[in-house]
C-alpha cells in the first residue's frame, strides 16, 4: 500500500524530514517560503494531510477550498490560531497540534526577555557593537531588579507554569489570572486574582501566556495598561494579537511603563515598524520553541498525530 500524500508547508528539520520521507510521500517546500492561502490549496492536490506551521494561511476560505482528497492538518505548533478549525471540523478534517514539547523553551524565553528588558540588555549590546562605551559608569544604563517585585501570569496553563518555577529563585513573588482558579498543586504558591484588570494592578513584572482568541484579542489595551503599576515591564510570548500595539507603544514611548519584552507580534513577521524604535522594547524574532530539542520533538508530535490518525488510533493531541 502507498503511504499517504503530505504536504509540509515549511522546511523542518533534518530528523524530522527523514522520519516525514520514511513513513510518508512528502510534498515539501524546498524554498521556505509562506505560501499564499491560494498556493496552498493548489499543493494541497492530491494529498491525504497537510503538515503546516504558525502564519500558514489555513483559515475558512482556504480550508473550505481545500481538495476532498485532505483529511487532516497537523500544525508544527502549540497555537493553531492560523486554522480554522471550526471550518475543518465541518469539513471532517482533523487537526492537531503540538502541546507539552515546547513548555521548557518558550519559558526559559520568557526569562531571556524578562531578564533583558529589565537590565536593558539591547541597549548595553549595542552601545558596546557602535564602540560607544567609554567605560564604567555608576549612572550607566540603569535597569531594574527583579528580586523582590511581583509577576503577574496572565494564563497558568503549562508554559505559565513553567514561567512561575523559573521565576520564583530569581525572587519574583507569582500572582495569575485564569478563568478559573487553580487546583493548590498547580497554584504552587500563585496568588489568584478573578479579573485581568486586577492582577494587571499587581503586576511590576507582566507575562502573557493566553492563546489568541476572540476573547484575548487585545487583552493588554489602553485601559489595561493604564492599571499596570508605573514603570511595570510587559512581557509577550503567547501571541501578538493579545496586545493593542497603538496602546503598548504609546506606553512605552511616554516611558508610562519601564520596557517591554516581545518575541510575538499582531500580523507577524510585519511587526509594528515603531517598536524598532523603541530602546525600551527588548525585541525577538518569535524564537519561543527554537531549539534544536524542542523543535525536534514538535516534529516527531506532529508526525504521532498523523501515524496515528492514518492508523486509525487516537492521536495524542487532536485539536478536532
Ligand atoms: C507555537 O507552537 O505556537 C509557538 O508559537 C511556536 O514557537
Amino acid at each position: 500500500m502507498s503511504s499517504p500524500v503530505l504536504l509540509i508547508t515549511r522546511r523542518l528539520p533534518e530528523a524530522v524530514m527523514a522520519r516525514a520521507a520514511r513513513d510518508y510521500t512528502p510534498r515539501d517546500n524546498e524554498a521556505d517560503r509562506a505560501w499564499s492561502a491560494d498556493e496552498l490549496v493548489e499543493r494541497a492536490r492530491g494529498c491525504d494531510a497537510i503538515l503546516c506551521a504558525p502564519g500558514d494561511p489555513l483559515g475558512a476560505d482556504a480550508i473550505e477550498r481545500l481538495p476532498g482528497s485532505v483529511r487532516a492538518i497537523a500544525t508544527f505548533s502549540v497555537g493553531y490560531e492560523h486554522v480554522d478549525v471550526r471550518a475543518a471540523g465541518a469539513r471532517g478534517i482533523a487537526v492537531f497540534n503540538t502541546p507539552g514539547v515546547l513548555t521548557d523553551a518558550t519559558a526559559e524565553i520568557a526569562l531571556l526577555l524578562m531578564l533583558g528588558a529589565a537590565r536593558r540588555a539591547w541597549e548595553g549590546q549595542s552601545m558596546l557593537r557602535a564602540g560607544r562605551w567609554d567605560g564604567w559608569r555608576p549612572t550607566q544604563l540603569l535597569g531594574r531588579t527583579l528580586a523582590g517585585k511581583r509577576l503577574g501570569i496572565v494564563g497558568l496553563g503549562r508554559i505559565g507554569r513553567a514561567v512561575a518555577a523559573r521565576a520564583r529563585p530569581f525572587g519574583l513573588e507569582v500572582h495569575y489570572h485564569g478563568r478559573r482558579r487553580l487546583p493548590s498543586k498547580l497554584e504552587d504558591g500563585a496568588s489568584w486574582h478573578e479579573t485581568a484588570g486586577d492582577l494587571l494592578a499587581i503586576s511590576d513584572v507582566l507575562s502573557l501566556h493566553c492563546p489568541a482568541t476572540p476573547e484575548t484579542h487585545h487583552l493588554l489595551d489602553a485601559t489595561r495598561i493604564e492599571r499596570l503599576p508605573a514603570d511595570a515591564i510587559v512581557i509577550n510570548t503567547a501571541r501578538g494579537a493579545v496586545v493593542d500595539d497603538d496602546a503598548l507603544i504609546a506606553a512605552l514611548r511616554s516611558r508610562r511603563i519601564a520596557a517591554a519584552g516581545l518575541d510575538v507580534y499582531e500580523g507577524e513577521p510585519d511587526l509594528d515598524p515603531r517598536y524598532l524604535e523603541l530602546d525600551n522594547a527588548y525585541l525577538l524574532p518569535h524564537l519561543g520553541s527554537a531549539t534544536i530539542e524542542t523543535r525536534n520533538a514538535m516534529g516527531f508530535l506532529a508526525l504521532d498525530n498523523l501515524d496515528a490518525f492514518f492508523a486509525g488510533a487516537e492521536p495524542p493531541a487532536r485539536v478536532v
